[in-house]
């Protein structure tokens, strides 16, 4: 299933791109509490609080960009029926924060707020690759039909965050790499999932 099949179908019908919206609304929050959930009480630096604050405001960003297509008050939570593929898009995150931190605890022997603080980053940089591919095809399908609705400024803060990550996983292990490229991999299968179940949505597999 080619992502852009995927966009260009979504775009196509507003009552849809508007539940799409509020997917990804879903999902840049789950990342957000993700971020705040790993942080030390008092270690917090300045680049992950500005992470999580950024990651919040995407979750409200792509909340409000559901005006342009259909009303906000029709979406009014994240329960299933305001959702695309919604077990797929809740337990993307989840699954791949699980199979990290099995690695970690495995391969690095790490524990506690250790633990905590390699999967934020591990976990992170995966989803910001992602980020960086996902969020500009979307936007190029958005493009196409000249749509309102508008992935710029989202797309200008994820490249940052990949920069960003990656500053932190150098400083964290000199074998950063290996271990990004083992989330990558278990991301990648999760994301292919993901696909698989909104296309099965769409009636396109
Ligand atoms: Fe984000
Ligand atoms: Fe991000």
């Amino acid at each position: 299933m080619k992502l852009q099949e995927i966009f260009r179908n979504i775009i196509a019908t507003d009552s849809l791109h508007a539940r799409f919206l509020n997917t990804l609304s879903l999902m840049e929050n789950t990342g957000a509490r993700k971020i705040s959930a790993s942080e030390d009480k008092t270690k917090v630096s300045y680049i992950v609080l500005k992470h999580a604050a950024e990651e919040a405001r995407h979750a409200f960003y792509l909340k409000k960009q559901i005006q342009k297509v259909g009303k906000i008050e029709d979406f009014p939570s994240y329960e299933n029926a305001y959702l695309v593929a919604p077990f797929a898009s809740y337990t993307y995150l989840h699954s791949l924060d699980i199979h990290v931190c099995r690695y970690l605890k495995q391969e690095l022997k790490l524990s506690g707020n250790a633990l905590k603080y390699a999967a934020y980053l591990l976990v992170t940089y995966a989803i910001e690759v992602r980020a960086d591919e996902l969020y500009p095809a979307y936007q190029e399908a958005l493009d196409e039909v000249s749509s309102k609705v508008n992935m710029k400024s989202i797309i200008v803060e994820e490249e940052g965050h990949l920069a960003e990550m990656i500053v932190q996983l150098k400083e964290f292990s000199p074998e950063w790499e290996k271990h990004a490229q083992v989330a990558c991999d278990i991301e990648k299968n999760l994301f292919e999932q993901w696909i698989v179940s909104i296309g099965t949505e769409l009636g396109l597999s």
